[in-house]
């Protein structure tokens, strides 16, 4: 794990704005830099970043937040790879934290795999670049495949001598340990005889999501007809198969700029493809889709294109892929080939432009996709007919959502010619029925993770006016939180004479410290959980610090709080820019009645929160004649009370809200 100070040192040292310049072109705006957002295609700026707060905002995407949720979100790094990157950039050295024994002996072995499999793709690399073997067998092979320079270097192809151990020599000479050569499968280990896997090979390496060597693919040179085509690395704890898609490093941009991925077959055609300028393009590499392959894509688009060859392996594999498409709740088009052609050849022959009409006008979504298979099939053939309408209605059964369900659906029985009645039953059966399995545990459901926004926000308009009093509490609290205002406190007592007068002072407080307490007095809570969490940790860092460094907080942001943070300040920033133009005075306005805003965006919380523990207590009191509800009861009287006063205070009648 990478130490506390390591990341303590990264966020001192990281300029949202420089991390940024480094993919996108920034111009001033003027506290802020503008440029186009490098998450969508658009003519005209609406990414904005903000150097004086340290953060970003995407208007046309929606995405913000810090320099390291920038990378993230950019690079599609985890966490501790964005911190990595960063190190890097800023030239801070990477300290790693003592885990436990067993943790770190882990760690260590995979990172000592990592730095092999990191030697032995520059081994190859270089071996085919620089030597002769290489060049004449290994180079030529793929410059006749029409592979440029700009190709090899960009997926970093390469060549294995023919020689029993040559990379193994080479390795343990370079002090590469044995144990690491062989739990990669670099080299096998055979009665003390050591043997290269790959072979007199050109070869492939497999890259992760963030561009580490995984493993590799080795194709024999030739068509030897007997001999395995490719060779690929074995499992290994660096290395999963089902988890890693090849050419997903190098598409990843690509593929979420343009929100729809290619999905093909071989490593060759993933190559021929970015070379024409198809750079949205993955492999499974030979074996058959995987959940964990298409969740890698899921993250990045929910539109996938699966590209088949025309042969009948090639049309059987597509279609066990496209209901575990569907099943992740997302978009598949399926797009064949003419006769005998591959997306390699295909690619190699047209250019980018040829081949996105190719597509656009070819690609057919997957009821089509099924229906054309029965024409060239068995168009007079009802039992063919009705297996195949079967098979259509069991693939729109995975479809999560249940209005596309529904177009499909209609989709399905206007080009089969049966009525949407039949189908609509016949999907319902199919869908009991997998519920029942889910019952059973036969499967477990799968969910797909949603952010609800407020617990009752299908209830009606009230409840969207305490979501914005929450969200303004939070607004104030990064505003203005920790600066000191006076604030009217007003309170009854009684004088000598027993007469009831209401007394009031004015008393200097911290703006975040008046918020705590007067939410503290009524024994409320935010109801809305992100908000509740954002406070929470809003409050207790105004506790630990004497000062609230806007950057410093923000920096220090956990992930899930970032974009809502982000949101809000940057609402507020556009409107600040807006006012500017407009009107040059309206700024100061908001600020200068702090205390005001303040009290008053409390006050309206307290009474909606109130409000809301009333209406719990009226559900609890109990329907039985002969309950005693007299405690309850007492209960909400005196928080009716404390509503009253609420409504007294700001001066207006608060019911007219509800
Ligand atoms: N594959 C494999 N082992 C084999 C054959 C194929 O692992 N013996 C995998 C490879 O990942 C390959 C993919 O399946 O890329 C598709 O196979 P194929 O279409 O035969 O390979 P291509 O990549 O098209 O290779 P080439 O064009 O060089 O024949
Ligand atoms: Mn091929």
């Amino acid at each position: 794990m990478i130490s506390k100070s390591t990341i303590d040192a990264v966020f001192d040292a990281v300029r949202v704005e420089e991390v940024i310049q480094d993919f996108v072109q920034l111009k001033r705006a003027g506290s802020n830099y503008k440029g186009l957002s490098p998450f969508s295609d658009e003519r005209s700026p609406s990414f904005m970043v903000s150097p004086v707060k340290q953060i970003w905002k995407d208007f046309s995407s929606g995405k913000g937040g810090n320099a390291i949720a920038f990378i993230m979100e950019h690079e599609h790094f985890t966490y501790p790879e964005a911190i990595r990157y960063l190190a890097r950039k800023y030239n801070i050295e990477i300290e790693e934290t003592v885990a436990s024994e067993e943790e770190k002996a882990l760690i260590d072995a995979r990172e000592s795999m990592y730095l092999v499999l990191e030697y032995a793709r520059k081994y190859f690399h270089d071996k085919m670049l620089n030597s002769d073997e290489g060049q004449a067998i290994g180079l030529s092979y793929f410059k006749e495949r029409g592979f440029t320079m700009d190709t090899i270097k960009k997926f970093s192809l390469g060549f294995s001598p023919e020689q029993w151990d040559a990379f193994s020599k080479e390795a343990l000479g370079q002090g590469y340990k044995l144990e690491f050569l062989e739990s990669t499968g670099m080299t096998i280990n055979k009665e003390d005889r050591l043997t290269d896997r790959f072979r007199g090979r050109v070869m492939f390496p497999i890259l992760s999501m963030s561009g580490r060597v995984l493993g590799f693919g080795g194709r024999i040179l030739g068509n030897d007809k007997k001999a395995a085509k490719y060779l690929n690395s074995p499992e290994s704890d660096v290395y999963h198969k089902s988890k890693v898609l090849y050419g997903l490093f190098q598409a990843k941009q690509s593929i979420a700029k343009l929100d729809t991925c290619y999905l093909v077959e071989g490593y060759t055609d993933v190559i021929q493809m970015h070379q024409a300028g198809i750079e949205n393009v993955v492999s499974s590499s030979g074996t058959a889709l995987s959940p964990d392959q298409i969740r890698l894509i899921n993250r990045l688009t929910k539109n996938i294109t699966v590209l088949f060859d025309g042969d009948a392996a090639g049309l059987r594999a597509s279609l066990r892929g496209i209901d575990l498409i569907l099943e992740e709740g997302m978009n598949v088009k399926v797009c064949g080939f003419p006769d005998g052609e591959d997306p390699d050849s295909f690619a190699k022959k047209h250019s980018s432009e040829e081949l996105q009409e190719y597509f656009a006008k070819n690609s057919k979504d997957f009821i089509q996709f099924k229906a054309s298979l029965l024409v060239d099939d068995a168009k007079n053939d009802p039992v063919k007919k009705a297996g195949l309408i079967r098979d259509m209605v069991t693939s729109i059964s995975k479809i999560p959502d249940r209005i596309q369900r529904e177009i499909y659906i209609q989709e399905c029985s206007r080009i089969m010619d049966i009525s949407e009645q039949v189908l609509t039953s016949t999907l319902a059966q199919l869908v009991n029925k997998e519920k029942l399995d889910e019952l059973k545990g036969d499967k477990k459901p799968q969910k797909a993770f949603e952010v609800v926004k407020n617990d009752a926000a299908t209830n009606s308009e009230k409840v969207d006016v305490k979501y914005e009093l929450e969200r303004r509490i939070i607004e104030i609290l990064l505003l203005y939180g920790n600066t000191e205002e006076d604030f009217e406190e007003s309170y009854l007592q009684s004088d000598d004479e027993g007469n009831i007068q209401t007394i009031t002072n004015i008393q200097k407080s911290k703006v975040f410290q008046k918020i705590f307490l007067s939410l503290q007095e009524d024994e409320v809570e935010l109801a809305n959980p992100l908000f509740r969490d954002i406070y929470n940790d809003l409050i207790e860092y105004f506790n630990q610090h004497q000062e609230f460094v806007m950057e410093h907080y923000l920096m220090r942001l956990p992930a899930q709080y970032s974009l809502e943070v982000t949101n809000i300040l940057m609402e507020e920033e556009r409107e600040h820019l807006h006012k500017w133009e407009v009107q040059q005075i309206a700024v100061k306005e908001k600020a200068e009645s702090i205390s005001q805003y303040v009290s008053e965006t409390i006050l309206t919380l307290r009474w909606f929160l109130v409000h809301g523990i009333i209406d719990e207590l009226k559900k609890s009191l109990s329907t039985d004649p002969d309950a005693d509800n007299a405690e309850i009861l007492g209960l909400a009287m005196d928080y009716y009370r404390l509503i009253n006063a609420f409504s007294t205070k700001l001066g207006r009648v608060m019911s007219g809200f509800r």
